[in-house]
């Protein structure tokens, strides 16, 4: 049996703010449970609800020295469909509405999060073999395992695995404070270390300690070797190559199966979608107040509204993609420009567009299956869930040819018919525009050919199975060498 630990800020059930959460919460089901025994853990936030707060079991606390004084550590158990959830709990770090909040908070706070991780593993009667580290949350831990906690003989020999789901966010904060803050060497603080400019740097202390690193897809790892995408990492990804690799994302293909998804107001498969689809889209056509009509192309964009996504070219060419017939739904909350974008756009096209600024996974569910594409023009796309779950639903995804989104998405070639959606390259409004005018002549104008891609984004398995068979090999060969 080998004993994996998932360290992540962020899971499904408990808390959620994008696509990290489903992988943390869903990957550990789809190994083989013979053979691995993979747990998480993560910060005890105040705010999961208390369905699954009162449920956890208080297993043990104790004090531990961080930043200038003795901090409580609380550990707290949590048995889900069989996957051990452990919880750190510290009111004063954990506590409040949401899991982020001022940005010199979450660095103190994550700090604390990547020592507790390694203070708690002999009280909870589970060594782990492999820490297998999401983000720079817990970019720490590699460096704590190899530094502070090395001389303990109960830790020799962890291994630790760092994966990358978004770059953009890398945890940076003056060395100095940052020093003061965990504890750690001063040494640690150099460039070929922790380091970035004057600045410590936890993620790159996670890519440099770490014993192999992970990105969520095979493209996305290429283009952070690069200045474009590397966020000034490039020259660690290209020294680390051998020892970094992409491994596509899956989705939960029980919960996410317009079989049985019971959000949806018609249920349906490959064989009936074409019928059934539609009755979909007239429900919530009703239920946002659109005007309800079974012919007209609906897209649908569900959404962190931020730059990443590619809304920057959507601001660009809104209009002249609405003087087409089509419907737009957007589900989404981020940045007020676009919500704004989004908010005029619905006040001057009330029956055209509906634009819905809060969370709700019932509603992006409706929007997955009525869509008949999905809009995901991305700038940069470490993987993306969104367009796999519209795959999973037969709605076609149409999207900038980057990350997973190249690994994932087959672009419809109207000589042979193959694909399963539409994209282009160039970052672009006028190019995006054209994509977006192609997949709606596509659809007024060939519907059987529009039918035929449906049919068989349907079929893709964009389930875990293969990407867990990735990580096992991965962890093999960590363990073996
Ligand atoms: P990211 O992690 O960059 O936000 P992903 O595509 O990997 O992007 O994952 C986003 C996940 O969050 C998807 O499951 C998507 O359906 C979901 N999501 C995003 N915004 C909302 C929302 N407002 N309501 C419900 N689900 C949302
Ligand atoms: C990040 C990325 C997204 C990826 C997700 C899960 O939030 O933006 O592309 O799918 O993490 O790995």
């Amino acid at each position: 049996m080998k004993n994996i630990l998932f360290a992540a800020s962020e899971s499904v059930p408990f808390v959620k703010t994008g696509g990290l959460a489903d992988v943390v919460g869903s990957l550990p089901y789809s190994f083989d449970p013979e053979e691995y025994d993979v747990r998480v853990v993560l910060p005890c936030y105040t705010m999961i609800p208390e369905k699954y707060r009162s449920q956890m079991r208080y297993l043990t606390h104790f004090y531990s020295f961080f930043n200038g004084c003795d901090r409580y550590i609380g550990i707290k158990e949590l048995v889900i469909n069989g996957i051990t959830f452990y919880f750190i709990d510290n009111e004063e770090y954990f506590g409040g509405a949401y899991p982020y909040t001022d940005y010199y908070y979450d660095i103190e706070k994550f700090c604390f999060f990547s020592k507790a991780v390694l203070s708690i593993l002999p009280s909870i009667g589970f060594r782990p073999d492999i820490i297998h580290c999401h983000d720079w949350h817990s970019g720490l831990v590699p460096v704590y395992l190899k530094t502070e906690f090395a001389k303990d003989p109960f830790y020799r020999g962890i291994r630790s695995v760092m994966t990358i789901h978004n770059l953009k966010f890398q945890g940076v904060y003056g060395a100095e404070t940052m020093q003061k803050i965990t504890g750690l060497p001063a040494e640690l603080f150099s460039i070929d270390k922790l380091l970035t400019y004057r600045d410590g740097n936890m993620l790159k202390g996670g890519l440099v300690y770490a014993d192999r690193i992970t990105t969520v897809s095979p493209t996305y790892a290429e283009e952070i070797k690069t200045p474009e995408y590397g966020e000034g990492l490039e020259g660690l990804f290209r020294a680390r190559s051998h020892e970094f690799t992409g491994i596509l994302n899956g989705i939960d293909f029980t919960s996410f199966d317009p079989e049985k998804d019971p959000a949806l107001a018609r249920n349906y498969t490959a064989a009936d979608f074409k019928k059934k689809k539609v009755q979909n889209k007239l429900a919530l056509q009703k239920e946002l107040g659109l005007e309800q009509d079974n012919k007209v192309m609906m897209i649908g964009i569900v959404s962190r509204l931020t730059e990443q996504k590619g809304l920057e070219l959507v601001a660009q060419v809104l209009s002249e993609i609405l003087s087409s017939r089509v419907q737009l739904v957007v589900l989404g909350t981020g940045e007020y420009r676009y919500e704004d974008m989004f908010r005029t756009a619905s006040r001057n096209n009330p029956k055209q567009v509906s634009a819905n600024f809060f969370y709700s996974e019932e509603l992006s569910r409706r929007i997955y299956a009525s869509s008949d594409a999905f809009l995901m023009p991305s700038r940069f796309e470490p993987c993306g869930l969104s367009q796999l779950i519209a795959l999973r639903y037969g709605t076609l995804p149409i999207v900038r040819e980057t990350g997973g989104l190249k690994d994932t998405v087959v672009p419809y070639n109207r000589f042979t018919g193959e694909g399963t959606g539409f994209s282009f390259e160039i970052y672009n409004p006028y190019v995006f525009l054209d994509t977006v005018r192609y997949s709606l002549k596509t659809f007024y104008e060939n519907k059987k050919a529009w039918n035929k891609l449906a049919e068989r984004a349907m079929a893709q398995d964009f389930s875990w199975t293969a990407s867990a068979k990735k990580y096992e090999e991965l962890y093999t060969e960590l363990l073996t060498h």
